[in-house]
């Protein structure tokens, strides 16, 4: 069962690259939302880091094209980035410490952030990318 599904209405930002990694982002969560019932660390601890890595990338690559357009939001979207990679690798620095499970919480948060920050804060670049 998928928590979240990628659509062009909800989620179509017009920018051929970050459309393909939103929807791999969608792909990887879902892959650590339905690991979490059986409970197994490795497993769930394995899909963490691979969609954890994965969001670096995705950030990674908006930001370099962000630069290269000299978008006049940089700054403050880059800072959504930020916070979110400060709050997931306290989120893994926990769990590797077995101080914090990952939880259905945990994935719901993620799926939230994304479901605010795409259509609200990813948008906004589209015309500045394809200009
Ligand atoms: Fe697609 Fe700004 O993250």
């Amino acid at each position: 069962m998928s928590l979240i599904t990628w659509t062009k209405e909800q989620y179509g930002t017009d920018v051929s690259i970050a459309d393909e990694q939103h929807q791999k982002l969608f792909d990887l969560l879902n892959i650590l939302h339905n690991d979490i019932p059986g409970g197994n660390k490795t497993v769930i601890g394995d899909s963490l880091d691979t969609l954890l890595n994965y969001v670096v990338e995705h950030f990674q690559t908006e930001e370099r094209l962000m630069q290269e357009k000299k978008y006049s939001d940089y700054d403050a979207h880059k800072a959504e980035h930020d916070a979110l990679i400060e709050k997931c690798t306290d989120l893994k620095s926990k769990f590797l410490a077995d101080e914090q499970d990952i939880t259905t919480d945990t994935t719901v948060f993620i799926k939230d952030w994304l479901d605010t920050h795409i259509p609200n804060i990813d948008r906004l670049y589209t015309p500045t990318l394809n200009s």
